[in-house]
């Protein structure tokens, strides 16, 4: 129970997703500065927000009407009053109540509105720079804490788009009324009163502080928890065939005990808290005991008494607005250094980039100078590589597991890049041309593409988007892909993906390659990409693949000899650097005979 008219000075808000680190400064800002580029994504919805600052207004209004009311109607009610006097303040009661009620609800929809707008804002914006980044930074991150970004911080970060700010305004002028109306009422008790309610707050807020330690924790073991299910969930086929449940059981079950723990710590805090609530009582027991004798003794009114009750019930809300702002905010600017910190780790793709070549309609060379790379600074995987790729050459490119084939196709492509030498395109180095002509220049197949949880017909799109329905069935032909797509229940229009109906590997394999058709690239990288498509059909596509590129340099990268019976040369890649050999060397050197 609490004090009538407010929610109880202790009832903080304490779900998860409010609180977060208590630093001053998170990753290294300063609060004003985050505090700014948060506040940044409000600007779209300033109308909203005035129509929200305009119900917050009047809803205020008759907040503070309602005890008085009520103190008229105390006063006047007596035997012989007059009957019409009681129906119209009846009738003030009610009806401000109602409208209060109404509004209060369209208020709380408006807050909602502009929060959630925000919010998606905010994801979207934050989708749009991850989407830019060089990829190698991108693949150090943990899934479960970029999850966790998108999901807890930027919801954290939402009460600095809601109520937050208005309400602190709004809190204010509340006060300031609750004040006047008290005082008005009995400066003493008014003085008393107040002061016992700020003093008490005070000692409740360091009561308070550990709830942003423990809701951080939580959100940490929660971002843990998801990783471990996420890992569980993908890894089910291999963990049985490794006979590895008991491993598996193991490190879920610790992750989720770890987050029973954070929970139980969270729930601790919490409910040591609610026991403040009870001191409100207190206080609210003095005042009556102190304004009951005035009652008593004449000097008060009984109407007087209530609203003052009342009134003391409505200044709980902001006092506890002004003590739980500071928190609020730094929990929000905690998550909003997070969610920054994500959107801005890493460098940009392309980055300072003055190339405006568009990708050249006839490649007459294209060749590697010296190249060096290596993921680690003490590790080199490629070391002062050389390569001359003529016009229309297919070249296939072996090599030992690790030694680096698909590091060269990822330079090739940018999505490596601060390599040392050069990668030259009709002799101009790659960073002259503009990334997205060069990635459209290139196909690239790999051997495990992406399907999209989207129908086949949308995945094989994605090669060009603007292709029509005949244009995608002759590329799916092409990639000897139609027999099984045919198959399908639904064909072409068949949803595939993540918890739809699977393909096999051989199958995604050749929805890949049916995209590289129907993107019609000038240079096409194969890496490793019919690994699992059976002999016979990988021929068949190799085939189409030589004639529909014909002219137009093709590297296949594969451990089958098989797969490279129509290449002009092979390069062996060991050490970090290149050497041509024969076919017959690269059959001995997999292991195997064509
Ligand atoms: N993101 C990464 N971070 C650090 N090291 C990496 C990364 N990706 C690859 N490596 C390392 O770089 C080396 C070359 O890897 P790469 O994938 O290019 O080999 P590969 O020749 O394509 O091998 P495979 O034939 O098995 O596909 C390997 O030792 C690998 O462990
Ligand atoms: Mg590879």
């Amino acid at each position: 129970m609490s004090a009538p008219g407010s929610k109880p000075i202790a009832e903080v808000d304490v779900s998860p997703s409010c609180c977060g680190p208590s630093s001053d400064t998170a990753a290294g800002r300063p609060n004003l500065v985050l505090l700014g580029r948060s506040l940044k994504f409000l600007r779209p919805h300033w109308r909203l927000q005035l129509v929200a600052l305009a119900l917050t207004a009047v809803v205020t209004v008759m907040w503070v009407a309602n005890p008085w009311i009520q103190k008229l109607l105390v006063d006047d009610l007596r035997e012989g009053s007059s009957i019409r006097v009681l129906g119209w303040l009846v009738l003030a009661l009610v009806g401000s109540s109602l409208v209060r009620v109404l509004l209060s609800a369209v208020q709380k929809f408006v807050f909602a509105g502009i929060r959630e707008r925000v919010l998606l804002d905010l994801r979207s914006s934050l989708v749009d720079a991850l989407l830019r980044k060089e990829i190698l930074s991108m693949k150090k991150r943990n899934p479960g804490e970029v999850i966790s970004v998108f999901l807890q911080d930027v919801e954290t970060m939402g009460s600095l788009y809601g109520d937050t700010i208005v309400q602190l305004v709004t809190q204010s002028f509340l006060f300031v009324a609750v004040v006047i109306l008290m005082v008005t009422l009995d400066r003493t008790l008014a003085v008393l009163t107040l002061g016992a309610l700020m003093a008490f707050a005070i000692s409740v807020k360091d009561i308070t502080r550990p709830i942003q330690r423990v809701s951080r924790e939580l959100q940490d073991a929660l971002a843990d928890a998801s990783t471990a299910v996420g890992e569980y969930w993908k890894s089910m086929a291999e963990t049985r065939l490794l006979g590895a449940e008991a491993f598996v059981h193991e490190m879920v079950s610790g992750a989720l005990d770890l987050l029973r723990r954070a929970r139980l710590r969270f729930a601790k805090v919490v409910s040591t808290v609610s026991l403040c609530d009870g001191m409100t009582w207190v206080i609210a027991g003095g005042l009556i005991w102190y304004g009951g004798q005035k009652v008593i003794a004449g000097q008060m009114t009984l109407g007087g008494l209530l609203a003052f009750w009342n009134y003391m019930g409505l200044s709980l809300a902001p006092i506890n607005t002004f003590l739980m702002f500071g928190g609020t905010v730094r929990s929000s600017l905690g998550a909003a250094a997070r969610v920054f910190e994500l959107a801005d780790a890493g460098e940009d793709e392309g980055r300072g980039d003055r190339g405006a070549l568009d990708f050249p309609s006839r490649l007459h060379s294209i060749s590697c100078r010296g190249v060096r790379f290596g993921y680690e600074t003490d590790r080199t995987v490629l070391a002062e590589l050389d390569l001359e790729l003529r016009p229309g050459e297919r070249l296939g490119l072996v090599g030992a597991s690790g030694s680096g084939k698909s590091t060269l196709a990822s330079l090739m492509t940018r999505l490596l890049e601060n390599c040392g030498g050069e990668i030259l395109l009709n002799g101009k180095p790659l960073r002259q041309y503009r990334l997205s002509s060069l990635r459209a220049g290139l196909g690239v197949v790999q051997q495990k593409p992406h399907i999209f949880t989207a129908t086949v017909e949308e995945n094989i799109l994605l090669g060009r988007p603007w292709a029509s329905p005949d244009e995608i069935v002759l590329a799916a032909s092409r990639a000897h892909a139609l027999e099984f797509i045919d198959e399908l229940p639904e064909g072409m229009k068949t949803r595939i993906g993540e918890g739809l109906r699977q393909l096999s590997g051989g199958q995604e394999q050749r929805l890949a390659m049916a995209r590289l058709f129907l993107k019609n690239p000038r240079m096409v990288i194969l890496d490793e990409s019919l690994s699992a498509v059976d002999c016979a059909t990988a021929d068949l596509i190799m085939d189409e693949l030589y004639s529909y590129f014909s002219g137009r340099p093709v590297i296949v990268i594969s451990h089958h000899p098989s797969m490279l019976k129509g290449v002009d040369r092979i390069l062996a890649l060991q050490d970090g650097s290149l050497r041509q050999i024969t076919l017959g060397e690269a059959a001995l050197l997999a292991g195997s005979r064509v």
